[in-house]
């Protein structure tokens, strides 16, 4: 049984889905908690990375992390007592990856968790506590970079358990990369490649608060002033956007603001932006496979592999630091793609591979 519940779970499934289904010894049964509903988070992503349609979709909905992580472990319940399934499978770091975890102890189930071992060591975010859980609990750990075993190792997880067998989303980008060049998205927006920046927000604790939303987005106005800027708005920061007035700001200044994109629309824009500047775990990933010059816009990263080897560089969250960094990269070259260690797009096929263990 494989759980995916939020966004950045779906392009990790899409691979392992396909994997799995490759191999006779596999009967899959996808569940979606429905934490992410909407088409445009949701939907289109099934729809774009061939993902079959759930067995069940829980609709568990938004809510307060407690209660959204309750109503996840309540919905799953039956379904696990129903299915007995001898192995349950849960990628990254989001409230259903810790409710679908949880669930499966609970019943003796074993449990298997892609993107183990990834640490911030900032336990004010959400996504810590849920690794950290997680990681706990699970039987199997499969892990994205060495940096990912030696975190675990040191939490005391017997290293038996821990496989490093590279990194998901990666096999996913690598199979689609051609065809989402080839839709080149900046033409929508008229944009010349390699001449615009691409920007993401949606932590809680960038988006939250107003002081914090208005220095990123005075930062935004500063760069939107020597090259342009597109912004596709997660729910969550537009609601705040709106609640603090900022919104009309971002668009006078002529940010190009648009809904969430697709998966392929996004990996297009991707791919031929000068700078991205995020606060994602995944696009720090992806801005280092494509060789793209992105500024994380916090403080840690629990993906350090992406700013040793990769990439990425951590700027923080003032606007000073921000727009110094931003200004810093325009005066070099562009970057060039890199590949850590089995991010080569068949991380999939050696996570089949041990997990065929688990099921018999
Ligand atoms: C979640 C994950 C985060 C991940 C992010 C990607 C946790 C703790 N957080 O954060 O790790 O990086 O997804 O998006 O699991 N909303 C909609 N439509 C939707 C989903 C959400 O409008 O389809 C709005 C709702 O107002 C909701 C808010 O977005 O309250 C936040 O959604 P939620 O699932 O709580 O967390 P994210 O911020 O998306």
């Amino acid at each position: 049984m494989l759980v995916v519940g939020a966004r950045p779970n779906f392009m990790k499934a899409a691979s392992l889905v396909r994997a799995i289904q490759d191999d006779p010894n596999f009967d899959l049964a996808l569940i979606h908690t429905g934490q992410h509903y909407d088409d445009k988070m949701s939907h289109i992503f099934f729809e774009e990375l061939g993902l079959p349609k759930p067995d069940v979709d829980l609709g568990v909905g938004s809510a307060s992390h407690t209660e959204q992580t309750a109503r996840v472990m309540l919905a799953l319940e039956p379904e696990i007592i129903a299915r007995q399934p001898n192995l349950v499978i849960v990628v990254g770091d989001v409230n259903s990856t810790l409710a679908a975890g949880l669930v499966a102890s609970k019943h003796n189930i074993q449990l298997s968790h892609i993107e183990a071992g990834l640490r911030s060591f900032d336990r004010t975010m959400p996504e810590e506590i849920n690794r950290i859980v997680t990681d706990a609990l699970a039987d199997y750990l499969l892990t994205p970079s060495p940096d990912a075993d030696e975190n675990l190792k040191r939490e005391g997880i017997a290293p038996e358990k821990i496989f490093f067998v590279g990194n998901v989303m990666i096999d996913t980008l690598l199979r689609f990369k051609q065809i989402a060049l080839g839709l080149e998205t900046w033409t929508r927006f008229d944009l010349q490649p390699r001449a615009y920046s691409l920007v993401t927000l949606h932590r809680p604790a960038n988006v939250d608060g107003a002081a914090q939303l208005q220095d990123l987005v005075n930062a935004l106005m500063d760069i939107a002033r020597q090259m342009p800027v597109v912004f596709p708005i997660h729910p969550r920061t537009r609601a705040n956007l709106i609640r603090f007035g900022l919104l009309d700001a971002l668009a006078n200044a002529g940010i190009i603001l648009t809904e969430p994109l697709g998966y392929l629309e996004f990996q297009s824009l991707m791919s031929q932006a000068r700078v991205v500047l995020t606060d994602s775990g995944g696009i720090q990933e992806e801005t280092t496979v494509l060789g793209i010059h992105c500024l994380t816009l916090r403080e840690n990263t629990e993906r350090p592999i992406t700013v040793t080897q990769g990439t990425n560089q951590l700027v923080g969250l003032t606007r000073a630091r921000i727009v110094a960094a931003f200004n810093a990269v325009l005066s070099q070259d562009h970057a060039s793609p890199r590949l850590p260690h089995l991010w080569d797009g068949h991380a999939s096929e050696r996570i089949v591979k041990i997990l065929r263990d688990a099921i018999h």
